[in-house]
């Protein structure tokens, strides 16, 4: 046997790591259900990587090696779809649905149909192009004939499959089309961020999302949590499809990412109602959806409807009404955050924006505030997006009536008096003892993502610093049960509780602890990435420059500021007094990925009832651990958490044999952690 059998099988090895690391991709991020540990995976990824150092010429565009890496770009290219990405019909009233549904019947002469009703994902519509199964180019809608070449920033979006799966041979083309998003959470992480490194923040997800599928570099889009559903197809050679439920089918099995709240319906009505219970699940969306598609389901029908002028006569966008609403701006106050930072706040006429009653809004900083022009006594257009801080849009200066008055941002700090300065677009407050400072970092130490102590809230935190009970974070760990008493509104089994959560708080991760102190430009993915890295605070505390700049996606900024924070006295003694405490971290425990963390990995729960928990806390919990949260019960569920007024999610689970448990055993169930 020659060396040319001995490369056949270390390609054939080659090629059997890229179909792991692509199933265990899919298994993590498409499915959220992964089968092995992150460092399992990592392992694969890094033999797969000195595999390819060694042999070059056996790297492939589509190895998950090649994801990220490529040089930035002097602009992108063009790229000419072959069938037209066409625009919809948009309606808001429900009459106009109907004169669609009327219009669609009558120009099929009465045949029976069907409708699939689809979210509208408020991102940007993408083409992505797969020969024989691999993916070779990804582009932007553009003006729906030509749009521009993204390939290497689609590449880095971990739901973008760089091969599709196929039981037997791959289609040699396929054109599959869908929608950049950013999900709101990461929307809201990533904004803090940019605004604490005085960078510019973006208005809405949608913008995120666009600005950062647009870099010139693609590093810059790696390092931004977007995301992808796939919902159609362009050419597809080798397929033939009588349906749309049928392509999304087929989508879904081949590895994209499809949206799971996709129904079928046979009449306009229940398209109808659907539409609303789909804007009433809303605000529990980790993405912002404008509306919903409907489209005719029969692929034949679609094509006997056809187009008119860059719009299908098969399918329209059923939009929700506006979260926008006009309203006067009272005041403008400034808020001194975690860092000092200045924000300047607008006080509004409350506004109730599509259920929610609004009376502030963020100014985000001097900058923001003078480009739009805000004045006291404007009228304003303001918006709300999911749970995201409302914004000021716009003024309208037509109702301007000479006496609003400008707004200047204070000289000292409006909580401690001590001086400010300009860093960029953002005024900070030098105090080093300032309350409303201190009073952030503990909100923030305690929060969901950082050591997560529950019930100490807003108030509580006030009432600590006011009283001077505590000068850093880690005072809370000395706090009494004779202290906590002495506060307002504070019982005997209140304070228990308080300090059992305060207890419960000492048992973390390295990554949670990194977010909870609270480092500047350290968010919670970059506490995540130095505790990959590092194994504890020691080990990072002696890290120079050049270790830290080598962390992936850890900047120059990042590294001083870590530098910073450690050389600071008040870190020491903070530091300190938290080991004193008995703060305990696994090592190298990673948020998500290492099994022992993972324990609900595969399960699925629904909540239903009036729990205690927001929803939203309750499902991040689920997430964290690994698992999953439903809305609606069915033989697949594992738990369903009942509260009181439970109903027919209640009935359902007893029918179906799925286990009920209550509030207090799901939090002992996530406690275990
Ligand atoms: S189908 C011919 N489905 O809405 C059908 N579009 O104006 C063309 N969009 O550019 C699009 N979610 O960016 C379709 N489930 C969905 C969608 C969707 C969002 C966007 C897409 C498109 C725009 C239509």
């Amino acid at each position: 046997m020659g060396g040319g059998g001995e490369k056949e099988v270390l390609k054939k090895h080659i090629e059997d790591l890229r179909e792991k690391i692509h199933y265990h991709n899919y298994r993590y991020y498409v499915l959220n259900e992964p089968e092995i540990s992150d460092a399992e995976y990592d392992r694969l990824f890094q033999e797969l990587e000195e595999r390819e150092r060694e042999y070059p010429d056996l790297i492939t565009a589509d190895s998950p090696t090649q994801r990220v890496g490529a040089e930035p770009l002097a602009e992108f290219g063009t790229y000419e779809h072959s069938v037209p990405m066409l625009s919809l019909n948009s309606v808001t009233a429900e009459e106009e649905v109907k004169d669609f549904d009327d219009r669609v019947r009558r120009m099929l002469g009465g045949e029976e149909l069907e409708y699939v009703v689809e979210p509208k994902i408020d991102g940007l519509a993408m083409e992505l192009i797969y020969e024989a199964g691999s993916f070779v180019v990804g582009s932007t809608r553009g003006d729906g004939y030509t749009g521009e070449n993204i390939t290497q920033n689609l590449k880095t979006i971990k739901t973008i499959p760089l091969r599709i799966f196929s039981d037997d041979a791959a289609p040699p083309l396929l054109e599959v089309r869908g929608e950049v998003f950013m999900p709101l959470s990461k929307f809201k992480e990533l904004n803090e961020e940019l605004g604490e490194k005085g960078e510019k923040m973006f208005a809405n997800p949608r913008n995120a999302a666009a600005g950062s599928v647009r870099q010139l570099d693609p590093r810059v889009t790696a390092s931004r949590p977007l995301d992808f559903f796939a919902y159609g197809v362009g050419r597809a050679e080798g397929k033939e499809f009588s349906t749309q439920w049928e392509v999304l089918d087929y989508l879904r099995r081949i590895g994209f990412k499809v949206n799971p709240l996709i129904r079928r319906f046979e009449s306009i009505e229940k398209v109808i109602t659907y539409h609303k219970e789909v804007e009433e699940k809303r605000d529990d969306l980790d993405y912002e959806i404008d509306g919903v598609v409907v489209k005719v389901n029969s692929i034949a029908q679609q094509d006997s409807l056809g187009a008119i002028s860059r719009s299908p006569r098969w399918a329209l966008a059923y939009k929700f009404p506006a979260r926008e609403e006009f309203t006067k701006v009272n005041d403008i106050l400034v808020q001194v955050g975690r860092t000092g930072a200045l924000t300047p706040v607008a006080v509004l006429e409350p506004v109730q924006i599509a259920g929610v009653t609004v009376s502030r809004a963020t100014l985000h900083n001097e900058d923001e505030l003078r480009k739009k022009d805000v004045r006291i006594g404007d009228t304003v257009v303001v918006e709300r997006a999911g749970d995201v801080i409302p914004e000021v849009v716009s003024v309208i200066k037509s109702k301007r009536t000479g006496v609003e008055k400008e707004f200047r941002m204070p000289e000292r700090c409006p909580v401690c008096g001590a001086d400010v300065f300009k860093e960029g677009p953002i005024v900070r407050c030098i105090g080093v003892s300032c309350s409303a400072q201190l009073k952030e970092r503990i909100r923030h130490f305690a929060s969901l993502r950082a050591l997560n102590i529950e019930g100490l809230g807003e108030k509580l935190i006030e009432q600590l610093v006011d009283r001077k009970m505590v000068s850093d974070a880690a005072d809370l760990f000395s706090l009494t049960k004779q202290a906590l008493l002495k506060l307002e509104r504070m019982g005997e089994k209140l304070a228990q509780n308080i300090l059992d959560a305060i207890e419960t708080s000492k048992e973390t991760t390295f990554s949670r602890l990194l977010h909870a102190v609270g480092i500047r430009h350290v968010g919670e993915h970059t506490a995540s990435l130095l505790a990959d890295k590092f194994n504890d605070m020691d080990e990072l505390r002696n890290a120079r420059y050049e270790d830290l700049i080598r962390v992936p996606e850890i900047g120059p900024e990042v590294a001083k500021s870590i530098l910073l924070f450690f050389e600071q006295e008040s870190t020491k003694e903070l530091l300190a007094k938290l080991e004193r405490a008995g703060v305990r971290y696994e090592k190298k425990a990673r948020e998500v990925g290492e099994g022992v963390e993972r324990f609900l990995a595969g399960k699925t729960f629904v909540f239903t009832g009036r729990i205690s928990l927001p929803r939203e806390d309750a499902k991040s919990m689920v997430e964290r651990l690994g698992g999953k949260v439903a809305s609606s019960v069915s033989k697949k569920t594992d738990y369903v958490v009942a509260g009181e007024e439970a109903g027919s999610k209640f009935e359902q689970a007893r029918k179906f044999g799925v286990k009920i448990i209550t509030e207090e055993a799901f939090r002992e169930m996530v406690k275990e952690a």
